[in-house]
């Protein structure tokens, strides 16, 4: 029988493993237009956190004992529709289960790009480099020789933002990570300066690492980075806030930024985003990164760990921070 992972209590605070269960599915037979997948890897991302409370957001809150979902790809197995047929690789929003049936309409089919994995769809070339791609250009609109700032550096997003605001022609980019190694591989992949956020006071290594101060601010952390780059942005600057994974687990609200006056001062523009809104740059997007791929000059690493009965451990792993690149599960 395929399984799948379902929500089992909402957590509060830190997720553990009691919040999840590995159970097995029905497998309905296919209505006209849907198909039949069987799952490669899925994806494990921080806004996933958010839909595990009962609240509402921009996405509604996964349901109690129901299966998760999540960005997935997967082979078709069988087909109702005229659109997919058996062994076409499709993208679609039904993970943490080891087949999906859905509507042929909801899934994209992709042609894998030669030397990538299929897992490439879900990371490199999918939502988390969109995420950077748009947050840069369109929200924070990056200008060559800017300095940036991107902290959550060496996650997903983070490591895509840094690389594309250099691709871009920014003068120079920072980025801060939770750790000595991860820091060592941003300036492997091109980051001009990185540091250490657990090592000392984020705003006195932002303000070592930007004597001329920083243009535009990439917001992954939100709480104490977002904090030391108000002090630390040029006036007129830019910040684009993608998101604030600092405040996704606390239980009381988080302390900070206290200094907001520092926007008015300054003439900043902070401007938050949703990804999903703006899913008619992904060809801009898939453009430019297939050539620097293809070229060479974009880096991308994946974390990948296996099995579905391991995804809820990968997840609270990811909010732990140890992952480098972008976190996925091989199904
Ligand atoms: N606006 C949108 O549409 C959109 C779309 C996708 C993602 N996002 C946001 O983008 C951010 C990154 O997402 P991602 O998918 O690329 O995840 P990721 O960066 O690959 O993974 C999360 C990382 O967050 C870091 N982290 C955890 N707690 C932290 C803390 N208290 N302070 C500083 N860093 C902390 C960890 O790295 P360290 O080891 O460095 O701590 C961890 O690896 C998240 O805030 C996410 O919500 C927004």
């Amino acid at each position: 029988m395929p399984r799948q992972i379902v929500l089992a209590s909402r957590p509060t605070g830190w997720p553990t493993a009691a919040n999840f269960a590995l159970t097995e599915a029905d497998q309905p037979d296919l209505a006209d237009g849907q198909i039949r997948v069987r799952n490669l890897f899925m994806s494990v991302d921080p806004y996933m956190r958010g839909r595990m409370n009962d609240a509402e957001s921009y996405v509604p809150p996964f349901r109690l004992d129901q299966p998760l979902e999540g960005g997935a790809i997967g082979t078709v197995i069988e087909s109702r529709s005229p659109e997919l047929t058996a062994g076409d690789l499709v993208l679609h929003m039904l993970g943490w289960r080891d087949e999906a049936v859905l509507p042929a309409r909801q899934a994209r089919k992709v042609a894998v790009a030669a030397g990538l994995s299929p897992s490439a769809y879900l990371g490199v070339l999918g939502m988390p480099t969109l995420t950077a791609y748009v947050g840069l250009l369109d929200i924070a609109s990056l200008k060559a020789d800017d300095t940036v700032f991107v902290s959550g550096a060496a996650g997903a997003v983070g490591s895509m933002a840094g690389q594309i605001a250099k691709l871009k022609g920014a003068a120079r980019v920072i980025g801060s990570a939770g750790g000595d190694e991860k820091v060592r591989w941003l300036r492997e992949i091109g980051f001009d300066v990185a540091f250490n956020y657990r090592a000392g006071s984020v705003v006195e290594q932002l303000r070592a690492a930007a004597p001329g101060g920083i243009d535009v601010y990439f917001d992954n952390v939100g709480s104490d980075h977002l904090d030391a780059a108000l002090v630390i942005l040029n006036n007129h600057g830019r910040v684009a806030m993608s998101g604030a994974i600092a405040h996704y687990n606390v239980t009381e609200p988080p302390v900070g930024p206290s200094n907001l006056g520092l926007v008015i001062t300054k003439r900043l523009t902070l401007r938050g985003f949703i990804v999903t809104d703006h899913q008619h740059r992904m060809p801009d997007m898939i453009a430019d990164v297939s050539a620097w791929l293809r070229d060479g000059k974009l880096s991308h690493a994946e974390t990948v760990v296996d099995g579905l009965e391991h995804a809820p451990e990968a997840f609270i792993d990811l909010l732990r921070g140890a992952n480098t690149g972008k976190m996925i599960v091989r199904l």
